[in-house]
């Protein structure tokens, strides 16, 4: 055998002894819970893997290749195959992949449909804040439009209302993996020729069915976002992902994301299109290196691989995440069968099939929200409110509110200011056992 035969052979033996270990460390370390017992604390949300991630993990980390590589390759085909998408790119969060989707439509190479600075994008205050933050960040306005209860998505009769000449887009989250009316929403945007961004960060999985076809949401608009972030339905730590079925978009996407050049050769890789030293730029000499021609002004908001292969393990997981999650959450709803005079319980949006990241409740008149949370949080069983309530009563926005200007309010947003008081929510994570279940159920009625 040749000396490098040999070393390739050694090398490969070593590797497979470590990865052998990690297997077993894994198995024997993690995941240990024992049965579960009454008090015992309930997150709203958490990782589920097992050895299988953390192997993709050393194994990503003895390659050391560490920016993006064929991990990141294998998950965004792997992520784009499972949502039925031409092309989708991992990044760093989820707020990297609002960031990149917003300022992707403000792409020159969008002609006329380019959001400019002081054109309008109808959104809602009741979520998160990253599906916001990047339309305030680049100087476009955001329209807020009330929500429904107990749907907890934009109230679509609203959007003409909240329509003017400025507007170019619409931005929205699928609260809670609960769809937004798709179908309203979609035709609304094709009627006016508004570009439509799903926020997918917390309904990975979720399907709604459109013109009779059945779709995974995010990929029914121009562009999808997910989130990586450990409590959401699948994790890598970090991480988050763009994706799209519009060759021109995906363009602008990854040169946003890599740095706002030109050239789509991935990282270590040079001239794929033969064209590197031949083309005119700008105003640049004829011939300057592709490798460095900015067509943007972008970010770097890369993954880096090891990242991608957690993310590959945990893809091949993910449809029974999917199953286990609306497992929990219709045993939740059963189980809370009574408390509806205390409670207002959630229900799916028409057409659609969630793949729900959490529980809903609001609290009906005479019912205190605070004491109620204050109540189960004692019994061990986490809550969350839904995140920023009422995002325009934030510290963020004092500035803007002060000077009445920066955003727009269409019409009053009377259930986002009761959700801000009354709502809260409850995990349905796939971790979680029927026992588990059965006790936040028992919990919240004593509550
Ligand atoms: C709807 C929504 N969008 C965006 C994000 C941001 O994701 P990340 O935490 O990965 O930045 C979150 C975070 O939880 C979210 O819930």
């Amino acid at each position: 055998m040749s000396d490098e035969k040999m070393t390739a052979a050694g090398q490969e033996e070593a590797r497979s002894q470590i990865l052998k270990l990690v297997a077993d460390y894994c198995d024997k370390y993690h995941n240990k819970k024992g049965p579960f017992e009454e008090g015992q604390r309930i997150p709203y949300a958490s990782r589920v893997y097992d050895s299988h991630e953390m192997v993709n993990l050393v194994d990503s980390a003895l390659e050391f290749w560490l920016t993006s590589g064929r991990y990141t390759d294998q998950f965004e085909k792997g992520l784009s195959d499972y949502l039925g998408v031409r092309f989708c790119s991992l990044v760093n969060s989820g707020s990297s992949a609002n960031l990149i989707a917003f300022m992707a439509l403000t792409s020159p190479l969008l002609g006329e449909r380019r959001v400019k600075r002081g054109d309008e994008v109808i959104t809602v205050a009741a979520g998160f804040p990253t599906t916001v933050t990047p339309v305030i960040q680049y100087g476009a306005v955001p329209v807020f439009v009330d929500v429904t209860i107990p749907q907890y998505n934009i109230d679509v009769t609203k959007l003409e209302e909240a329509l003017s000449d400025k507007t170019k887009a619409v931005m929205i989250a699928h609260t809670l993996g609960n769809p937004y009316d798709l179908g309203a929403v979609k035709a609304f945007c094709d009627k006016h020729g508004l570009w439509l961004v799903e926020d997918n960060c917390d309904a990975l999985g979720s399907r709604y069915t459109i013109d009779g076809v059945t779709k995974f949401t995010g990929t029914i608009g121009d562009i999808g976002t997910s989130s990586f972030y450990p409590p959401h339905h699948m994790t890598m730590g970090e991480g988050g992902a763009v994706y799209t079925d519009n060759a021109l978009l995906n363009k602008i996407i990854r040169s946003f994301r890599d740095w706002g050049r030109d050239c789509v050769c991935p990282s270590g890789r040079d001239n794929l299109c033969g064209h590197r030293f031949d083309r005119q730029y700008g105003e640049l000499p004829l011939g300057y290196d592709h490798k460095y021609v900015y067509s943007h002004f972008g970010y770097n908001l890369k993954a880096t691989d090891m990242q991608a292969a957690v993310g590959c393990a945990q893809l091949e997981k993910f449809p029974s995440f999917v199953e286990r999650r609306k497992h929990n959450f219709t045993r939740l709803k059963a189980g809370l069968a009574g408390a509806e005079d205390k409670y207002i319980l959630p229900v799916p949006c028409e057409n659609s099939d969630p793949s729900w990241f959490g529980f809903l409740i609001t609290c009906r008149e005479g019912v205190d929200r605070n004491k109620v949370v204050q109540y189960v949080e004692g019994k061990g069983v986490q809550t969350r409110m839904l995140f920023a309530g009422n995002l325009t009563k934030h510290p963020c926005f004092n500035e803007m509110r002060e000077s009445g200007s920066g955003y727009r309010v269409a019409g009053a947003l009377d259930n986002t200011d009761r959700i801000m008081r009354d709502t809260f929510w409850v995990g349905v994570y796939p971790g979680m056992t029927d026992e588990m279940i059965d006790y936040m159920a028992k919990v919240l009625k004593e509550a």
